[in-house]
Formats: C-alpha cells, sequence, structure tokens
C-alpha cells in the first residue's frame, strides 16, 4: 500500500488540563483533497497544530509522508496556512511572499518567477507593491494562501481558507486546490462549508465535541453531506449541544 500523506495513531492532547483531543486516528492518501469539518471549537484547528508539530502531542503519533519526526526535508514538502495568519505590516505583498520564500532552498531567480506566478493565482498582482497594513482581510486572506505554496509542497494544511473571502476570492481558493490536486499536492484544509467539501474532496472528516464521529470518501456518501452531518452530530451528542 501506498504511504499516507498524513496518518494519525491514536492522538490524545489536552490544553490547560482539559483534553481536546480524544483518540484520534485518521489517514490521509496521498494527493487526495481532504475536508475537515465541523462544529466551532471542535479540535480542527488543535488537531492540524499537533500534525505539523506545532504542539506535541500528549499520547500517539503522526507521521507525514511516513515520517514521524518530522525533518526538515518533510518539512521542505510542507506549506501552512494557519487560521489567523502572522504578517509582517510593513512589508508589501511581494516582500511578504519573498520573506516566506527564503526560509526554503529556492534558487533567486526561481523564487522571483514564482512570486510574480503567485500573486496573479490570488489575484493581488495590483496590490503587489502595497504594505499589507493596507490590506483587507480578504487580500490579507489571499497572501496567506499565497505563502503556502511559496515553496511548492507536496502537501499544503490551509485552516479555512475559504473564511473572509468574497464570492470571486472563494472561487480561486477552489480552483487554487482543484489546480493543485491535479498535479498531485495533497490538500489537507479545514472548513464549515459542506458544498465546498461535497465539491473539491475526495475524502472527509467530521470532529465533534473532540471525537472523530465520520471519516469517508465523499463518492460513498448516499445523501447530502448536510443531512449526513446533523445526524452524526446527534448521534454523537450527550445532553445539549454546547459550544465549549
Ligand atoms: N491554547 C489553548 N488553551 C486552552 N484551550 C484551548 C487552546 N486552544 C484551543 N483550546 C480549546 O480547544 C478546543 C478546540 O479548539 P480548536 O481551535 O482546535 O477548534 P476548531 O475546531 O478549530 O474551531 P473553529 O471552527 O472555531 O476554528 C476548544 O474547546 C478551545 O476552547
Ligand atoms: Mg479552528
Amino acid at each position: 500500500m501506498d504511504t499516507p500523506a498524513v496518518s494519525i495513531e491514536n492522538l490524545d492532547k489536552y490544553l490547560d488540563g482539559k483534553q481536546i483531543l480524544f483518540d484520534i486516528n485518521l489517514s490521509i492518501r496521498a494527493g487526495e483533497a481532504f475536508g475537515f469539518l465541523w462544529p466551532n471549537g471542535a479540535g480542527k484547528t488543535t488537531t492540524m497544530k499537533v500534525i505539523l508539530g506545532l504542539i506535541r502531542p500528549d499520547s500517539g503519533s503522526v507521521k507525514i509522508f511516513g515520517d514521524p519526526s518530522l525533518s526538515n526535508k518533510t518539512k521542505e514538502k510542507i506549506g501552512f496556512m494557519p487560521e489567523n495568519t502572522y504578517l509582517y505590516k510593513y512589508l508589501t505583498g511581494r516582500e511578504f511572499l519573498r520573506f516566506n520564500g527564503k526560509f526554503f532552498q529556492i534558487p533567486d531567480d526561481e523564487l522571483d518567477e514564482k512570486i510574480e506566478e503567485i500573486l496573479h493565482k490570488v489575484g493581488l498582482d495590483s496590490a503587489a507593491d502595497k504594505l499589507l497594513w493596507k490590506y483587507s482581510k480578504g487580500m490579507l486572506q489571499r497572501i496567506g494562501l499565497g505563502q503556502a505554496i511559496i515553496n511548492t509542497p507536496s502537501i499544503v494544511f490551509l485552516d479555512e481558507p475559504m473564511s473572509g473571502l468574497d464570492p470571486i476570492g472563494r472561487k480561486m481558493v477552489k480552483d487554487l486546490i482543484l489546480e493543485l490536486k491535479s498535479k498531485g499536492t495533497t490538500v489537507f484544509f479545514n472548513t464549515h462549508i459542506l458544498s465546498d467539501v461535497e465539491s473539491i474532496c475526495d475524502a472527509f472528516a467530521i470532529i465533534h465535541q473532540w471525537h472523530l464521529v465520520a471519516n469517508d470518501l465523499v463518492k460513498n456518501l448516499q445523501k447530502p453531506l448536510e443531512e449526513y452531518f446533523i445526524e452524526k452530530i446527534h448521534e454523537n451528542t450527550e445532553g445539549e449541544f454546547e459550544i465549549v
């Protein structure tokens, strides 16, 4: 069997003495688009941070392309767009991309070319020389997405890439994800938008109250994802559904 792009086994995580993730098991196939759903506070961002080595699991293991140690070689294959991109406000969009590109071994002329390609892809050609503090929310989201692909990653993690975007921006993100996928890039994204999962993803999982409650291929769905989702949440909620 091919090595999964991501494999998570028996993952538990505590934050501030409270258990945030309970025995998460997930396997993401290389080259697929995977949508990670849903309610606020369910544990999506925390799971992503553990996969990326930004926070440590309390137990269990995570491997990216079979590597449990997140070596530099593996890190070079990863792109990441956080939920709230930290941005250097006094850089322009173009400078910000160059700054991020410098973390990788990309020759200067190749990097320059890549920056122009990305600015175009995320629709920021004409805002490329504007300082980031002058960017709108959606423009920041776009440049955040751009920096996630500066190293031509084999796997890209996007934490709610559509949030804050207008319909044109959402279409741009969708097209970009499909393009990445067509080139064999694995895309792992957190989202609340079920229709995007149905139209873009090969596979999805639902995390609810810190437990994984569903994990399947989109093509196996026998009903609209919304209906499926609501059923799963009802089946797996003890007492009132509350966000804590
Ligand atoms: N640094 C922290 N310290 C303590 N608790 C935290 C911390 N970060 C997150 N949590 C808690 O962990 C749980 C999961 O949060 P997480 O950010 O992973 O959710 P999420 O699924 O990404 O939600 P959203 O859809 O709102 O982005 C929440 O109950 C949250 O309150
Ligand atoms: Mg989140």
